[in-house]
C-alpha cells in the first residue's frame, strides 16, 4: 500500500517510548514548556469538558527532564520534544480545535532542540511560523505532519542545516519546490505528501545523496524525472505517486540498488515499463500504473525476478494475455492489484495456492471458474474479481476464508446458488455479488455494505441481516412478499434498493421506523395503497424512488416536512465514498453517472396512480434537485410555490390532468435544464426569464389546451408576432428511470478499512 508511511507515522507516535535522563534542565527551558502547557490547558479546558491530561506529568516541582515527551542530554538541557497528538481534541470528540500555532512560540527559544515532532496536532490554519523554527539551529528531527500550515516553505526553514528527518505531510502546502532544498544536505527522510506542492522536482533534490526515504506523493508536481535520480543511492523508500509526473521511467534508477518500496503509480508516465525493475534485488513494493498513466507493458518482454516482492500494484497497464507466470517466482507476495488490464485466460492454480492475502483482478476478461483452492488460505482478506467472465458456481468452501473482509464478484457471469458457508464470513465488510446469475434463496449473509442487485435470487425479501449493516442492495432481484419489520431493526440501515421486486404490503408501518434510511428505491415493486403521511419521520431521506408502482391517493402534503430535502443547503453525508460511489441515472435516452452521491437530492414518484393536486407545501422542499411526478392522474393548477425549489435542474410534470398556466414563478428557476409540462390540460403563456428562456424542446410541451410563448414559437395573444411552428413529436415513457450501482474502489475501501482500524481520527484522515 502507498499509506505505508502514514502508518509508520502513526506506529512511531503511539508507541514511542520516552527515556529518563540524570540531569535537571536549565531553568528557562523548563519554563518556556510550563508556559506551553499552560496555555494548551487554557485552550483545551474551555472547550471540552474533558479534563486536559496529556502533559499531566509537566509538573513545577520535578525536574523537566524527568517529564514524559520530553528527553534531555547528558549536560541537562532539552533535546527532544514529542508533542505529537497533544493539541488534537479527544477521539469521541473529533472536531478541530483551532489551536493557533502561536502557542508554539515558547518552545523556539529552547535552543538546544535536537528533536521536535508537533505532528497531528491539527493547529488552526496558518502559515509555518518560520521565524520561529528558524531559530532551532540543531534540529535534526522536525516532524510537522498532519497539522493545517498552508502557504509556502518559509525561507528561515532552510537554515535548519543539521535536519536529517523532514516531515510535512498532510499539510495544505504549497508552491514549488525551490533549489533550496538542497541545503538540507544531510537529510535521510523527507517527506512532503498531501500537499499542494507544484512544478518540477528540483535537480538540488537529487543531490541530497544521503536521502533514504523520499514522499512526495498526493501533490501537483509535474514534468520529467531528472536521470540524476539516479545519485539517490541509498533511497530504500521512494513514492511520487499521485502526481502529475510525465516521460519514461528514467533508467537511472536501475542504480538504486538499496530500493525496498517503489510507488510510481497514478502519474502521467509514458513508455514501456522497464524490466530492470524487477532486477533491483532489495525491491519488496512496486506500485506503477493507475490512472493518467500510460505505461505499457511489452508483452513479449520475458521477465526473471532476482527481487522478491510482498506488494505488486500494474493496475491499467496494458498487460494481455495470462496473468504472468513470473509472478508466481514471489513466494513473500501479500497484496496483488492487477486490475484494469487485459488479462484473459483462467484463474491460475498456482495463484490460488500462494495464500495472498489481496487479490484484486478486477476490470480484465479472465474467465472459467474460481478453483476452490483459494478459500483454503486462512490469510485471504480482499478478494476482487469483478468485471470480468468468471462463470460457473462460488465454490462451496468459500466459507473457509474466515478472514476475508472484502469479497467482490460483481459483473461475471457466476450462477447457481450462493454457498451456504458464505454465512460463515462473519467478518465481511463489504460483499457485492451483483450483476450475475445467481438463483434460488438467499442464505443467510452479512455485511456492512451489500450489493445483491441485478441477478435471479428469489424467495422472501431477506432481513435477516446484521444489525451493522448500512447499505442493502437488493434490487433486480425476484424477491416478493411484504416488507419484513425485521428492516426496522437495522438501526444503521442507510441505503435501501429493492427496485424490481413484488413487494405486498403497506409502507407505512415500516418505513418510518428507519429514520436512518438516506437512499430509498422501490421503483417497480407493484406497491399498492398510498404514500403514507407519516414518511416525513423518515428524517434522514435525500433520495426517494417509488415510480412505476400502483400507489393510489394522493401526495401526502407532510411530505414536505422531509428536512432533507427541504434544507436550504447541501445535506452534509457521511457516507464513506470510497464505499458508495456512482449511481447510474437513466435520463431520458442518455445514462447519466453520478459520482458524489452526497450531493443528490431527488424524488421520483413517476408513473403511479396519484391523483388529487399538487400540495402547494412541495414548493419548501429547497433541496431538490430532480421532482418527477409524471404519468399520474394530479389534477388542479401546478403551484406557484414551485418557483421556490432554488435548487431543481429537472421538473416533470407531465402526463397528468394539470390545467391552468404555468406559474411565472417558474421564471426565477436558474438552475433548471428540464421542464416537461407535456400531456396536460395547461393553456396560457410559458413563462419567460433566465432558464425558461431556453427551454424550447417541443415535446416537452405538446398536448395541452393552448400553450403559447416564444419557447414554442406560438405567439400569444397580446405578443409581437414571431415565425409559428409546432411539431408533433412522439413522447416516450416515463423519462427518468434510473438504476443504481455503487462501484466500489478495492484501494480506497482497504485503506479505508485500515485507517477505521486505527479508529482515532476517522475519515478525516484521507
Ligand atoms: C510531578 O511529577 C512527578 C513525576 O513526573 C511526580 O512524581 C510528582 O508527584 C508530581 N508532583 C505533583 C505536585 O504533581
Ligand atoms: C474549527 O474550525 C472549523 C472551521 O472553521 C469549525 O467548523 C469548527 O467548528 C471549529 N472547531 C472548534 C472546536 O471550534
Ligand atoms: C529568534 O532569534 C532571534 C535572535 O537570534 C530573536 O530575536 C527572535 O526573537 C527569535 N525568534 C523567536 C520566535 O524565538
Ligand atoms: C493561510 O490561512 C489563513 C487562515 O485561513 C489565511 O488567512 C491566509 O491567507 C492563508 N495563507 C495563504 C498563503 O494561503
Ligand atoms: C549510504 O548509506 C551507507 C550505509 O548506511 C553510509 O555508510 C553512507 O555514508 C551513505 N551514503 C551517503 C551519501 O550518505
Ligand atoms: C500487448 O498485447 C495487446 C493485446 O494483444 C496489445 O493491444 C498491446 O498493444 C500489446 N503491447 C505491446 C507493448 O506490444
Ligand atoms: C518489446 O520488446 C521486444 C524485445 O525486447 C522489442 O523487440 C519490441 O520492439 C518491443 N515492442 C514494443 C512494442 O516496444
Ligand atoms: C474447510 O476447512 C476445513 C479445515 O481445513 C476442512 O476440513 C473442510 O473440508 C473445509 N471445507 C470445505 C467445504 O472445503
Ligand atoms: C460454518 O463453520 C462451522 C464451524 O467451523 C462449521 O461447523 C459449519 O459447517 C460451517 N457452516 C457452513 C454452512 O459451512
Ligand atoms: C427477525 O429477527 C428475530 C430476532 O432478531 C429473529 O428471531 C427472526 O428469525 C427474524 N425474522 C426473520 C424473518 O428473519
Ligand atoms: C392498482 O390499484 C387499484 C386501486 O387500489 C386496483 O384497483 C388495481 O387493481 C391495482 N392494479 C394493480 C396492477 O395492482
Ligand atoms: C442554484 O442552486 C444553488 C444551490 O445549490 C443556489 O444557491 C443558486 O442560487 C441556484 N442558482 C440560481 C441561478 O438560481
Amino acid at each position: 500500500m502507498p499509506s505505508t508511511p502514514v502508518f509508520k507515522l502513526i506506529l512511531s507516535i503511539f508507541f514511542t517510548s520516552i527515556i529518563i535522563p540524570s540531569f535537571s534542565c536549565p531553568l528557562h527551558q523548563k519554563q518556556a514548556l510550563l508556559h506551553f502547557k499552560s496555555t494548551l490547558t487554557a485552550i483545551y479546558n474551555s472547550k471540552y469538558p474533558v479534563k486536559f491530561v496529556k502533559l499531566d506529568s509537566w509538573n513545577s516541582t520535578s525536574d523537566c527532564c524527568s517529564w514524559k515527551r520530553v528527553d534531555c542530554s547528558t549536560t541537562g538541557s532539552v533535546t527532544e520534544l514529542q508533542l505529537s497528538y497533544v493539541a488534537a481534541p479527544p477521539p469521541q470528540n473529533f472536531e478541530r480545535l483551532n489551536i493557533s500555532s502561536d502557542i508554539l512560540t515558547p518552545l523556539f527559544h529552547i535552543r538546544s532542540l535536537e528533536w521536535l515532532d508537533i505532528s497531528l496536532n491539527f493547529f488552526e490554519e496558518g502559515e509555518i511560523p518560520g521565524d520561529g523554527f528558524g531559530n532551532l539551529t540543531k534540529l535534526l528531527h522536525l516532524d510537522m505532519s498532519w497539522n493545517n500550515f498552508n502557504g509556502s516553505i518559509p525561507s528561515q526553514l532552510f537554515q535548519l542545516t543539521n535536519l536529517r528527518y523532514m516531515a510535512m505531510s498532510y499539510n495544505n502546502l504549497e508552491g514549488r519546490l525551490g533549489p533550496e532544498l538542497g541545503s538540507f544536505r544531510k537529510l535521510t527522510t523527507l517527506w512532503l505528501s498531501n500537499n499542494r506542492f507544484q512544478g518540477p522536482i528540483p535537480a538540488q533534490l537529487f543531490a541530497l545523496e544521503s536521502l533514504q526515504d523520499l514522499d512526495l506523493r498526493y501533490n501537483k508536481l509535474g514534468g520529467g524525472i531528472s536521470p540524476e535520480i539516479g545519485r539517490l543511492t541509498n533511497l530504500t523508500f521512494l513514492d511520487l505517486s499521485s502526481n502529475q509526473f510525465t516521460g519514461p521511467i528514467p533508467s537511472s534508477m536501475q542504480n538504486l540498488s538499496k530500493l525496498e518500496s517503489l510507488s510510481l503509480d497514478d502519474n502521467m508516465f509514458a513508455g514501456e515499463i522497464p524490466t530492470w525493475l524487477f532486477k533491483i534485488r532489495t525491491l519488496k513494493d512496486l506500485y506503477i500504473g493507475g490512472k493518467g498513466s500510460k505505461l505499457i507493458w511489452n508483452n513479449t518482454t520475458k521477465v526473471d525476478p532476482r527481487c522478491s516482492l510482498q506488494e505488486i500494484s500494474m493496475t491499467s497497464c496494458g498487460i494481455s494475455g495470462q496473468i504472468p507466470e513470473w509472478i508466481s517466482s514471489q513466494k513473500e507476495l501479500v497484496i496483488l492489484d492487477l486490475s484494469g488490464n487485459k488479462l484473459e485466460g483462467r484463474f491460475p492454480h498456482w495463484l490460488a495456492e500462494m495464500n495472498i492475502q489481496s487479490i484484486i483482478l478486477s476490470d480484465n476478461n479472465l474467465n472459467g471458474q474460481i478453483p476452490p483452492r483459494l478459500f483454503e488460505s486462512d490469510r485471504l482478506e480482499i478478494l476482487d474479481l469483478s468485471r470480468n467472465n468468471f462463470s460457473g458456481e462460488l465454490p462451496e468452501n468459500i466459507g473457509n476464508t474466515t478472514s476475508i473482509i472484502y469479497l467482490a464478484v460483481s459483473e461475471n457471469d457466476f450462477s447457481g446458488l450462493i454457498p451456504k458457508s458464505i454465512s460463515n464470513l462473519t467478518g465481511l465488510q463489504l460483499l457485492d455479488l451483483s450483476r450475475n446469475r445467481f438463483s434460488g434463496n438467499l442464505p443467510v449473509l452479512g455485511a456492512d455494505y451489500l450489493d445483491l442487485s441485478d441477478n435471479d435470487i428469489s424467495g422472501k425479501i431477506p432481513a435477516n441481516f446484521p444489525e451493522r449493516t448500512k447499505i442493502l442492495y437488493l434490487g433486480g432481484n425476484k424477491f416478493a412478499g411484504s416488507l419484513p419489520i425485521n428492516l426496522t431493526k437495522l438501526v444503521n440501515l442507510r441505503v435501501l434498493d429493492l427496485r424490481n421486486s413484488i413487494i405486498t404490503g403497506n409502507l407505512q408501518d415500516i418505513l418510518p421506523q428507519i429514520p436512518t434510511l438516506e437512499i430509498l428505491i422501490l421503483r417497480n415493486t407493484s406497491l399498492n395503497g398510498f404514500i403514507p403521511n407519516n414518511i416525513s419521520m423518515c428524517t434522514s431521506l435525500r433520495i426517494l424512488d417509488l415510480s412505476r408502482n400502483n400507489l393510489t391517493g394522493s401526495i401526502p402534503r407532510q411530505m414536505a416536512n422531509l428536512p432533507l430535502m427541504s434544507a436550504s443547503s447541501i445535506p452534509k453525508d457521511d457516507l464513506n465514498e470510497d464505499r458508495l460511489q456512482d449511481l447510474i441515472v437513466n435520463w431520458k435516452k442518455s445514462s447519466q453517472r453520478l459520482h458524489n452521491l452526497r450531493f443528490y437530492v431527488m424524488l421520483d414518484l413517476s408513473g403511479n396512480n396519484i391523483s388529487g393536486e399538487i400540495p402547494a407545501s412541495l414548493g419548501n422542499l429547497k433541496a431538490l434537485q430532480q421532482l418527477n411526478i409524471s404519468h399520474n392522474k394530479i389534477s388542479g393548477n401546478i403551484p406557484l410555490s414551485l418557483g421556490n425549489l432554488v435548487r431543481i435542474e429537472s421538473l416533470d410534470v407531465s402526463h397528468n390532468q394539470l390545467s391552468g398556466s404555468i406559474p411565472q414563478s417558474l421564471g426565477q428557476l436558474g438552475n433548471l435544464t428540464i421542464l416537461d409540462v407535456s400531456n396536460n390540460m395547461l393553456t396560457g403563456k410559458i413563462p419567460r426569464g433566465r432558464q425558461m428562456d431556453t427551454m424550447n424542446e417541443l415535446s416537452y410541451f405538446q398536448n395541452n389546451s393552448g400553450l403559447c410563448g416564444m419557447q414554442i414559437k406560438i405567439t400569444c395573444p397580446g405578443d409581437i408576432p414571431s415565425l409559428e411552428g409546432r411539431v408533433e413529436e412522439e413522447e416516450d415513457l416515463s423519462w427518468m428511470f434510473w438504476e443504481g450501482t455503487w462501484i466500489g474502489f478495492p484501494i480506497g475501501f482497504f485503506s479505508t478499512i485500515l485507517i477505521m482500524n486505527f479508529s482515532i481520527f476517522g475519515k478525516n484522515f484521507c
